[in-house]
């Protein structure tokens, strides 16, 4: 069996115990799901790609789990085919920022779900780029942090979030045009955790000195770069937001 990459496994791991059903949107080859079906008999998987090539390579893959009505598959764009049950975690990961924005903007369009009631959902996501965007939009509509973890991959460093969200939430997010918060650029635990590490640092953080830094120095690259297309009021907000980062790095960097 092909073995998980760094970032699948870290996805995984985030997964939450209490989910019923994973909600695997752009699932693709569907290792992640195969893994967690594996992990968690009880549970079931909603596999989702817009794509059929993918879908069908992930349909031959669960072809088991399938049979015994664990699995089900859908092609479609995004949550397009999702009816929201509790105890669904929806996973989007391995895509843009503004590609996972668009999937749950789109929600808000869908006439279906209109006299819903509203419930909580669990979403984890993992976005290739933009991410600070993703918590930014999650964040301002009242989506409750509920873990966070780095992981590397092929030279890469990511994050993996997860949130708890109302339903109504999926459906009002909307990108800012600009993101200000540390919170946002870092995730609210790992910024928790150099808030704690910079105030105690012997407090001993759940993100390794090592990933903390590599993500740090990556998140600044980032801020920097985007400076040309900000108005000079933008600029003075992310000149503040770069000297955090460079005192928090001086900080770990003991
Ligand atoms: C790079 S792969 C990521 C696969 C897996 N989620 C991971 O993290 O490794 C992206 C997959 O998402 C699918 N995809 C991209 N946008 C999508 C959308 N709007 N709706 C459904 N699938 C989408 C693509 O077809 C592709 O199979």
């Amino acid at each position: 069996m092909a073995a998980l990459s760094a970032r699948l496994q870290t996805i995984l791991e985030l997964i939450p115990q209490a989910t019923l059903r994973l909600v695997d949107v752009g699932c693709d080859h569907g290792l992640l799901s195969r893994a967690f079906l594996e992990a968690h008999p009880e549970s079931r998987a909603l596999l989702i790609d817009r794509r059929p090539g993918p879908l069908a390579k992930a349909e031959a893959l669960l072809s088991e789990q399938a049979s015994s009505g664990r699995a089900e598959f859908r092609l479609a764009d995004g949550l397009a085919a999702w009816c929201p049950t509790a105890g669904d975690t929806v996973v989007i990961a391995g895509m843009g920022g503004r590609e996972i924005l668009g999937i749950l903007g789109r929600l808000a369009e869908e006439e279906r779900f209109v006299g819903q009631k509203d419930f909580p959902i669990r979403i984890l996501v993992q976005a290739m780029r933009d991410m600070p965007f993703v918590r930014e939009a999650l964040r301002r509509n009242g989506a409750r942090s509920g873990g966070q973890k780095l992981c590397r991959d092929r030279g890469w460093i990511y994050s993996v979030d997860l949130y708890e969200v109302l339903f109504s939430t999926l459906k009002a997010v909307t990108p800012a045009s600009v993101v200000r918060e540390e919170e946002d650029w870092l995730g609210t635990w790992l910024w928790k955790s150099i808030r704690s590490e910079i105030s105690s640092p012997d407090s001993g953080s759940r993100f390794s000195p090592q990933e903390t830094l590599a993500y740090l120095r990556r998140q600044q690259r980032i801020a920097e770069g985007e400076i040309k297309g900000l108005s000079s009021a933008e600029v003075a907000q992310r000149e503040a937001l770069l000297t955090v980062f460079a005192q928090s790095i001086e900080v770990l960097e003991g």
